[in-house]
């Protein structure tokens, strides 16, 4: 397959098809902090198009200030039941407001309102804050739909790079690197 988005989605169904795992969608993106240094964390993977992969998230978060001032970001997968491996390089934007609207649609009411209810990567004074907190923003919207937060919505990561690797445990894994040009994907192969 000459298309590494199509791959992705291919190998993405794949391994949605028979995995175990709770949390089926997490990938790691790492985002390059205010001192230069990587910073990864997991995130859900909302959709994968021929634009780039949309996670969602706040704007304010440590992950949304460095995006900010630095929009290259990497994407990490390791989908251990299949063995498969994907490393995306890119640019992250944010995604438009009906985009981020579909995707705040898509949240549960609970998720939506812990959403609500917190300033991401700011300093909790206390375990016991975030019951407090959670019942603050309960109380405030009670039975009322809960409004996108403004500082709330999605990054779309823009691919310039994309390595597929399957895992052998021989450990000749196959690696297949897909790197945008002027004129599309070329696609090489690397040594394991
Ligand atoms: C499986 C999993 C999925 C997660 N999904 C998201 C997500 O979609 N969006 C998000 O903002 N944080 C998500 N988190 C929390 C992040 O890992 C991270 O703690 C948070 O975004 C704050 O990161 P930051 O301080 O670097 O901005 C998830 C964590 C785990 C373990």
């Amino acid at each position: 397959m000459d298309n590494p988005i199509s791959k992705f989605e291919s190998w993405w169904q794949e391994a949605l098809a028979d995995s175990q795992l709770q949390q089926k969608s997490a990938v790691c993106v790492s985002t390059i902090d205010e001192n230069g240094f990587p910073a990864g964390r997991f995130v859900d993977l909302k959709s994968v198009s021929d634009s780039g992969f949309i996670f969602c998230s706040y704007f304010d978060s440590a992950k949304g200030k460095h995006i900010a001032r630095e929009p290259k970001t990497a994407m990490t997968v390791w989908w251990d039941h299949v063995g498969y491996q994907i490393r995306v390089v890119g640019s992250a934007q944010v995604i438009t407001d009906v985009e981020a609207d579909y995707f705040w649609q898509d949240r549960s009411r609970s998720a939506q309102v812990i959403t609500t209810a917190f300033e991401q990567s700011e300093i909790l004074n206390s375990e016991s804050d975030l019951v407090i907190r959670l019942e603050a923003a309960s109380a405030q919207f009670a039975d009322r739909p809960i409004p996108r937060p403004n500082n709330w919505g999605g990054y779309c990561i823009k691919p310039i790079s994309i390595e597929f690797l399957t895992f052998r445990e021989s450990r000749l894994h196959l690696r297949e690197l897909f790197e945008f040009k002027s004129n599309g994907w070329v696609k090489q192969l690397l040594q394991p």
